[in-house]
C-alpha cells in the first residue's frame, strides 16, 4: 500500500462490485453502495457508456468476468455463512479483517442490531472509508453497533488491535478475511490465523480466500492470474502469497481449527455461477475456506 492513501486494490474491488451491481442481470452479490465507495477515477470509467458496454460484453465476461466472480463470490459466500452463524449458532460478533470498502455496515448493520461489528483495516484505508460512510448514511452517523479499529499488520497483531475495542474474546466471533492473504507472505497469513485461534472464543469461525500457486493453473486461468498479478504490481500491492491446499489444511489443523469446507474455483462456480447467461464464473486461481475453532 502507498502510505497516506486508501488501498488501491480495495478501490478496485469496490469498482468490480459496483459494475456487477449496476450491470449484471441477477447479480450474485448486490452492493448498492459500491459505486460511491470506490474512487472518482473508477466512477468516471464506470459512467462511460462505451466502456461499460465493452466491460460487460460476453468476451470480457469470459475473461475479466473471472475476477468479478472472485470478488462477488467471496462476499456472497461470506455473508451466506455469516447469516447462518447468526441465525443458527447465535454468534454476535463479526470481525471484518482487512475490510476495505465493503459496505456491510450500511447494508446490514441495522438488520442485525444485536451483532457487534468490528472493522479492522489499515488507518489510511479506514480514513477514506469513514468519510464516505458518513456521507452515505441517512443520518450522517454510523450505526452504534460498529467499531473501527486501525491496524498495520506489518507492525501489530490482530489480538492487540482488538484489545483496543469492545471485542469479547470469551464469546464466539465470525471473522471474514477477504482479498488480503494474496498480498501477504504465507508465514504472515498463518501467523494471523494462529493469533485468531489463540485469543478467540470456542466455536468461532473464519472465512477467507487464498491463492493457489499459479503454476497449478492452465490456459486462460494461468494467463488471467498472470494479468491480475501484473495489475496489482502496477497498483503497488503485489500478489506474494499462495498455498497448496493440503499444506494450508495441515497447518490450520495444527492450530486447532477444523476445516469445514474448502471450495475450489470450480466448486464456487457450481454453487453460485452455474448456467449464468452472462458467462461470469469464478476464477480457478483462488479458493474459499471456512474454518471453525473446536
Ligand atoms: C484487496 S483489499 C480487500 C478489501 C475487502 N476485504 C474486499 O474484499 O473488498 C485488501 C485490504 O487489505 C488492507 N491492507 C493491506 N495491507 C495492510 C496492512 N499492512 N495492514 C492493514 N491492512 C492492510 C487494505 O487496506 C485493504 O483494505
Amino acid at each position: 500500500m502507498k502510505a497516506g492513501r486508501a488501498s488501491k486494490t480495495a478501490e478496485a474491488a469496490a469498482a468490480i462490485r459496483a459494475n456487477h451491481h449496476l450491470n449484471a442481470n441477477d447479480p450474485v452479490f448486490s452492493d448498492p453502495y459500491a459505486f460511491e465507495m470506490t474512487n472518482s477515477q473508477w466512477r468516471l470509467l464506470l459512467n462511460n457508456a462505451l466502456l461499460r458496454k465493452a466491460l460487460n460484453s460476453n468476451l470480457m465476461n469470459q475473461t475479466f468476468g473471472k475476477l468479478t466472480g472472485q470478488v462477488v463470490g467471496r462476499s456472497r459466500y461470506t455473508e451466506d455463512l455469516l447469516k447462518q452463524a447468526i441465525e443458527h449458532d447465535h454468534i454476535q460478533q463479526y470481525v471484518l479483517v482487512g475490510a476495505g470498502l465493503d459496505s456491510f455496515v450500511l447494508r446490514l448493520a441495522q438488520q442485525y442490531p444485536q451483532l457487534k461489528i468490528f472493522e479492522i483495516d489499515h488507518p489510511d484505508t479506514q480514513r477514506t472509508k469513514l468519510e464516505k460512510l458518513k456521507k452515505l448514511s441517512n443520518t450522517g452517523e454510523l450505526p452504534s453497533n460498529v467499531e473501527f479499529v486501525g491496524i498495520d499488520f506489518e507492525k501489530e497483531k490482530l489480538s492487540d488491535a482488538l484489545a483496543r475495542s469492545g471485542f469479547q474474546n470469551t464469546q464466539a466471533a465470525f471473522f471474514s478475511w477477504l482479498g488480503t492473504t494474496h498480498y501477504l507472505t504465507p508465514q504472515a497469513t498463518l501467523a494471523t490465523l494462529h493469533n485468531i485461534a489463540s485469543f478467540t472464543g470456542k466455536n468461532s469461525q473464519v472465512v477467507m480466500d487464498y491463492s493457489i500457486d499459479y503454476k497449478a493453473l492452465e490456459g486462460i486461468e494461468r494467463l488471467g492470474s498472470f494479468a491480475v498479478s501484473q495489475f496489482t504490481r502496477f497498483l503497488k500491492e503485489p500478489l506474494i502469497g499462495s498455498f497448496a491446499s493440503q499444506t494450508l489444511h495441515h497447518a490450520v489443523e495444527m492450530m486447532g481449527y477444523q476445516v469445514v469446507e474448502d471450495l475450489s474455483g470450480k466448486d464456487i462456480t457450481h454453487r453460485y455461477f452455474n448456467h449464468r447467461a452472462d458467462h461470469i464464473r469464478h476464477t480457478h486461481a483462488t479458493h474459499l475456506i471456512h474454518l471453525k475453532i473446536g
